[in-house]
C-alpha cells in the first residue's frame, strides 16, 4: 500500500493535491497494511483507535427522539444559546472561571466534532505570509495528525517539535530560535497530550500564551482529554489568560483558542459534537468563515450535547472507568516499559524497544491492535523517529477486556 496521499502521476498536473505530497497515509491506514500479511491468533481486540466504548450515556436517546423534527431544519452556525449557555457554564465550573469573564455570544462556538476544526482552524489563523516569508505552524511530535494537514492546507509550513521523555513528553515551544517564532502564524498545543498523556500546568500555558502575543501568533490549544484525568484536573488555557494581565485590546482570550470535545468526555464520538472558545477577533473571523464553508451541528445533536455540558455526573463515572483501567495497568504492566500513569486522557504510552515490531508481534501472538508510536509522529532533522520506540494502547474497552489484553501484552512482549 501507498505511504503518502499524493498517488499517482496525474495528481503532478494539480498543485492542490501536491500541497499534501509529503503527508503520509492516516496512521490506521498504515497500521492495517502493516497488519495486512499477518493472522492474528484469534478474535481481535482494538486498542489502536482512541474510540471510547464506554456506554451511551442515558439521556441521548429521549433528547434526541423530542428534538427529531429539527432534522428538518438547517442548523445555525452559531447553534443555539442553549448549547452556548451550557458549555459557558460548563467552562465556569470546570476551570473556575469567574461569570462574567465569558460571552456566550462571542467567545464560543459549536464545531462539528473537534476534528474539523483543528483543520479548519489556520485557514483563518494563519495569514499567506508572515514577516515577508511562508508562516511556520508548530506542533508537537507525536502528534494528532489533523494539526499537520491544516497547517498544509493554508499554505504554511508545518514544523513538528520533538515531545519525548526528556521532555517530560511536553514540547518546549519557548526554546524556540527567535527566527523561528518570529515566523510562526499559529501553534498547535495539545493538554492532556495525545498519545503521551502528558499535561502541561498552568505556568506552561502562562508561557505559551505570553509567547504567543510576543511573536504574534495564534495558540490552539487541544483539550479535548480534559475531563479525563487520573490525579488532579489538567488546567485550560483560559484559565491561564485570564491569570495573565489583560492585553491591551480588552480581551482576556487575546490570541487563544481552546477545543473540547464530547467524543472522550461523554464517550459520544459519534455526535461529532464539540466547541471551540477563546479570542473574540478571531472568533468573529472563524464565524464569517464558518458560516460560509464549515459543517453546522445538527439542532437534535445540538440538544444532546446542551444536555451533556449541563451533566457532570455521567463525565465523572466515565473518568473513573478509565481510572480503573489506569490501576490494572499500573498493577499488571508494573515499571515495564517505562511504564507511567498518564496525567490525562486514556492512552498508554510504551517504550517497548520497537514499536513496529511489538505491534507486529501483539497481532499475531494475542490478536491485539495497537499503534506504534513511530505513525504518530515525523522524523526529526536527523531523520530520527522521536516516537519509533512507542506503542499506544489505547484503554477504551470494557475492564474485563482490558485485563485480559494487558495481562497478554506483559506475557507476549515481556518474553
Ligand atoms: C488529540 C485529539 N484532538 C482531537 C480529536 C478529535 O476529536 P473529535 O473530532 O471527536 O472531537 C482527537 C480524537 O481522537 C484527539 O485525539
Amino acid at each position: 500500500m501507498n505511504n503518502t496521499i499524493s498517488t499517482d502521476a496525474s495528481s503532478k498536473r494539480h498543485p492542490i493535491t501536491d500541497r499534501f505530497a509529503d503527508m503520509p497515509a492516516g496512521p490506521f491506514a498504515r497500521l492495517n497494511a502493516l497488519l495486512a500479511p499477518l493472522t492474528p491468533s484469534g478474535d481481535p481486540v482494538l486498542l489502536s483507535l482512541g474510540e471510547p466504548k464506554h456506554p451511551v450515556p442515558d439521556f441521548v436517546a429521549p433528547i434526541l427522539a423530542q428534538h427529531i423534527d429539527d432534522f428538518g431544519r438547517y442548523p445555525p452556525i452559531m447553534g443555539t444559546v442553549g448549547f452556548r449557555d451550557a458549555v459557558k457554564s460548563w467552562l465556569i465550573r470546570r476551570f473556575d472561571l469567574p461569570i462574567e469573564a465569558l460571552d456566550a455570544d462571542h467567545h464560543i462556538m459549536p464545531v462539528n466534532g473537534t476534528r474539523e476544526a483543528l483543520f479548519n482552524l489556520p485557514l483563518v489563523a494563519s495569514p499567506p505570509e508572515k514577516n515577508g516569508k511562508q508562516p511556520l505552524v508548530l506542533m508537537p511530535n507525536p502528534f494528532y495528525q489533523c494539526y499537520a494537514a491544516g497547517a498544509l492546507a493554508a499554505g504554511a509550513k508545518p514544523v513538528y517539535v520533538s515531545a519525548t521523555d526528556a521532555s517530560n513528553h511536553l514540547p518546549d515551544f519557548a526554546g524556540l530560535p527567535e527566527d523561528t517564532l518570529n515566523q510562526t502564524s499559529m501553534v498547535y498545543a495539545c493538554s492532556p497530550a495525545n498519545p503521551q498523556g502528558a499535561v502541561m500546568s498552568l505556568e506552561d500555558l502562562q508561557i505559551l500564551i505570553t509567547l504567543a502575543r510576543q511573536h504574534h501568533f495564534v495558540l490552539a490549544v487541544d483539550e479535548c482529554y480534559a475531563d479525563i484525568y487520573d490525579k488532579t484536573p489538567p488546567a485550560s488555557a483560559l484559565q491561564a489568560c485570564l491569570s495573565l494581565p489583560t492585553p491591551p485590546n480588552g480581551d482576556p482570550f487575546s490570541n487563544v483558542v481552546v477545543f473540547h470535545s464530547l467524543s472522550k468526555r461523554s464517550s459520544l464520538p459519534g455526535l461529532r459534537s464539540g466547541f471551540i472558545a477563546g479570542d473574540k477577533a478571531l472568533m468573529t473571523k472563524v464565524r464569517a468563515f464558518r458560516n460560509i464553508a464549515a459543517p453546522q451541528t445538527p439542532l437534535p445533536l445540538l440538544a444532546v450535547a446542551t444536555a451533556a455540558w449541563n451533566d457532570d455526573a455521567h463525565a465523572a463515572e466515565n473518568r473513573k472507568l478509565y481510572q480503573q483501567k489506569i490501576d490494572l495497568a499500573e498493577s499488571i504492566l508494573g515499571n515495564q516499559f517505562n511504564f507511567y500513569r498518564p496525567a490525562g486522557g486514556f492512552f498508554l504510552w510504551l517504550n517497548v524497544g520497537d514499536g513496529l515490531a511489538a505491534t507486529q508481534k501483539l497481532w499475531e501472538q494475542g490478536a491485539l491492535k495497537v499503534l506504534p508510536g513511530a505513525y504518530l509522529a515525523r522524523d526529526d532533522e536527523n531523520g530520527h523517529n522521536p516516537s519509533k520506540e512507542y506503542i499506544r494502547v489505547a484503554l477504551v474497552q470494557d475492564i474485563a477486556t482490558t485485563r485480559t489484553a494487558l495481562t497478554q501484552i506483559a506475557d507476549i512482549l515481556g518474553s
